[in-house]
């Protein structure tokens, strides 16, 4: 009994980070609910929200050919809100929680599933890095 107990708890501490992490394969689906507003890939072009190629670890409101952000988003940006996988995880949970007003009404997705989309998001953000480098040491 007591075996089982504790292989139960080994199986769960190893099954928990994968999860945090997030698994970009069942995110590449779940992002189709997104697509009725957003696009992503190569092709990308603006539709009612802005191309979410490279969002992650990008500021808020920066996509450069997206001329629609709503001025709630825009001062959210304006004091230093940036697209780090924890932020995009409360805003994907519930976007007016993280930017009262902004106008992406979307009900909002459960935590696995926003877990798994920002996984594939960071996956067409070739510029993120969560462990950026240490800056260049000046020159000599
Ligand atoms: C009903 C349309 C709609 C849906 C569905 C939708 N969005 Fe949005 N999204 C928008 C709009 C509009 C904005 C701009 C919001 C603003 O300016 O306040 C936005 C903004 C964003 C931003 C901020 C981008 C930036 O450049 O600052 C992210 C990230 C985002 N959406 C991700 C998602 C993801 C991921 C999903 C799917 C889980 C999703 N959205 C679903 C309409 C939508």
């Amino acid at each position: 009994m007591k075996a089982v107990l504790i292989s139960a708890l080994l199986a769960c501490a190893i099954a928990l980070p994968a999860q945090a992490a997030g698994d970009a394969t069942a995110g590449a689906q779940k992002i189709k609910v997104c697509l009725a507003c957003h696009a992503v890939g190569p092709d990308a072009t603006e539709k009612v929200g802005p191309i979410l190629n490279g969002v992650v670890g990008r500021a808020a409101a920066a996509e450069p050919g997206f001329g629609n952000y709503s001025a709630p988003m825009r001062v959210a940006a304006a004091n230093g809100l940036v697209w780090t996988p924890d932020k995009l995880m409360l805003y994907l949970e519930k976007p007016r929680n993280l930017v009262p007003g902004t106008n992406m009404t979307f009900y909002g997705l459960k935590p696995d599933d926003a877990a798994n989309v920002i996984a594939y998001l960071e996956t067409i953000s070739p510029d993120y890095s969560p462990n950026p480098p240490p800056p260049a040491p000046p020159p000599q």
